[in-house]
């Protein structure tokens, strides 16, 4: 199959790292309501981000993360707080989807150009595409933080074209969020 001029451009969360992997790690110490900690920590996580963009008022996502986590405590107390830092800690490091590693190293063997675009603040990702063993398939690791903005403001996803210089028709970009896709 013949290399393309384009890129393809990946989410992080959600869609290469699995952020259900956090409290997977402590599931047992995390009790019964661990998988309805895991949704309302994902949800006030991006409801922060698109409050803190409408408001234009930015913050990292990793105060964002932290600060959901904590609301997540206090709505959910079965949950015991002494969790909170292993949590952290594994969100740093999360799993990454079975395929994708298989993925990224197929594009690259194709020659193709490949990068994150993510809401995650540069360090989050610097340490789940380490800790991932990603690193050598992607060209780019792209944060909103250039822009201090979060998805789906439309200056987010114009940094892909912007580092690739490449129009918007030439990227391929893959999200399980569907509110992503749209932004794209
Ligand atoms: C991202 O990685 C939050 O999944 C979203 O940008």
């Amino acid at each position: 199959m013949p290399k393309s001029s384009g890129v393809f451009a990946f989410d992080a969360y959600g869609t290469l790292f699995d952020f259900n992997a956090a409290i997977a790690r402590h599931r047992a110490a995390a009790g019964p309501d661990a998988d309805r900690f895991s949704e309302l920590w994902r949800q006030k996580q991006l409801e922060y981000t698109w409050i803190h963009t409408l408001s234009g008022r930015y913050e990292e996502f990793w105060t964002l993360t932290q600060r959901a986590l904590d609301h997540t405590f206090a709505r959910i107390p079965s949950v015991s707080r002494e969790l909170r830092g292993a949590l952290l800690d594994a969100y740093l490091k999360l799993d990454a989807f079975a395929d994708a590693l298989t993925v990224l190293t197929e594009l690259k063997a194709r020659g193709e150009r490949t990068a994150i675009l993510s809401n995650g603040s540069p360090a989050m990702l610097a340490s789940a595409v380490e800790a991932a063993g990603l690193k050598s398939n992607l060209d780019a690791v792209l944060s909103v933080d250039t822009v201090k903005m979060f998805k789906p403001r439309p200056e987010v996803y114009a940094l892909v074209t912007k580092e690739f210089s490449v129009s918007a028709g030439e990227v391929m970009f893959v999200s399980s969020n569907r509110w992503d896709a749209m932004g794209a």
